[in-house]
Formats: structure tokens, sequence, C-alpha cells
């Protein structure tokens, strides 16, 4: 897909559906982050808002970051309803333009998929800058195609954790990966139909 306009495309998508009342966490986001101390959080792509909400919910002050102002608009409408508001700054942003400068503890990258070409591999290497010492970049990407996704392409190929990494360049004195691994789970669709999936998780610690 060429000459995207991102916001636009993203838009549509979410206006097709009816907004979420209670929208779910990824199951990677508290597998990982469930012992956490809580502290600032950037959530990018934040999508339905699923993940803010649940950070918040612990105690994490969230930037979340989404192209679509339709989806920052209804995680800003949930984030008030549920008393959360002064937690959660949903702010709608393109991320190959920019990303917020406030230093963070956690950066979440849930499915941060586009189907049309985005640099992400800059957008993450800029991400993981703004982390303090001590802060977690956690990338979860798909690893297999879904019976439900939007993309039945059966040549995709779904970079795993070290192809992912190996391009942001991250200097080993300043950096650890913490996981690269490819855990299988059974995801479940609204609807009730569930498919073994694969998820590619990347967790690197910042250090210094
Ligand atoms: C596949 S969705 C994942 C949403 C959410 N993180 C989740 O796990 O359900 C990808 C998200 O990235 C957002 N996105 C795509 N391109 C973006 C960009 N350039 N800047 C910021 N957000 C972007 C989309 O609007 C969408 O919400």
């Amino acid at each position: 897909m060429e000459h995207v306009d991102a916001a636009a495309f993203w838009d549509t998508r979410y206006a097709e559906q009816p907004a979420a009342s209670d929208p779910r966490p990824n199951v990677r986001l508290v597998e990982m982050v469930s012992e956490l101390s809580p502290g600032d959080a950037l959530d990018l792509g934040c999508g339905g808002g699923g993940d803010a909400l649940w950070l918040a919910e612990r105690g994490w002050r969230v930037t979340a970051l989404d192209v679509s102002a339709v989806a920052t608009a209804r995680l800003t409408e949930l984030a008030r309803a549920r008393g959360l508001g002064d937690r959660i700054t949903a702010e709608q942003h393109d991320a190959r333009a920019s990303l917020p400068d406030p230093r963070v503890d956690l950066v979440n990258a849930h499915y941060f998929h586009t189907p049309y070409a985005m640099d992400r591999t800059a957008i993450l290497r800029a991400a993981a800058e703004l982390l303090r010492p001590g802060g977690l970049l956690l990338v979860v990407d798909h690893g297999s195609t879904a019976p439900w996704s939007w993309n039945q392409d059966p040549d995709t190929h779904y970079p795993a954790p070290a192809e992912v990494v190996a391009p942001m360049r991250l200097a080993p004195e300043r950096w650890t990966v913490v996981r690269g691994d490819s855990p299988r789970r059974i995801a479940t669709r609204p609807d009730g139909s569930t498919a073994e999936v694969v998820d590619h998780v990347l967790l690197v610690r910042r250090d210094a």
C-alpha cells in the first residue's frame, strides 16, 4: 500500500466498529508487567485502549499515543468515565513524525503493525531512548496469522524478535535483551471462536 493517509486509514477502521465499553489488556502485557512497580509508561499505537486502561488501573501514568483520533477520543472518554482521566493522556499523534519527550519507565508496543510501509525500527529506537535507566521496552508482534486476521497473505513474514532488535543497533553496554522468544497461546475472538496463535515477544532493558 503506497501513499496511505495513516490517520484516515485507522480512523476508518475504528469508526467501522462500535466503541468497546470494556477493552481488555493484551495477554503478554499482563504476563510481563503485573509484577512491576508502577511508573510512567508510553503506549505506542494504543488502539482500543485496553492496555492503557489496565496500566492506569495499576497506578501507571500513561501517555497513550495513536495516529487515530477516533481511538484516542474513545480512550479519553473511557478513562474519564473510570476516574482515570488524571492517569491517562491519550494523544492523537503520528509516531513517524515524532514522539512525546517525557522520560518513561515502560514503553509498550503491542501489535504495532500497519499494512503500509512505516519505519518501525526508527520509531522503536526513538521510543527506547525515552526510557529511564532500568526502564523496559516491550514489543509484542504477531508471529502467525489468526483465521480472523485482516491479513490472510500466506507469504507474510513475521519478523522474529532477533530480527526486530538487530536493526535497532542498541549498544550492548547500554541495553540488555531480557527476552526474545515466540510463545504460543490460544486467542479468543469476541464471538467466542478460538485459535492457536504465535506471539513474538521482545523485552529490552535500558541499563544506562
Ligand atoms: C494493530 S493495531 C494495535 C492496537 C493495540 N496496541 C492493540 O494491541 O490492540 C496498530 C495501532 O497502531 C496505530 N498506528 C499505526 N500507525 C501509527 C503511527 N504512525 N503513529 C501512531 N500510531 C499508529 C493504529 O492506529 C492502531 O491503533
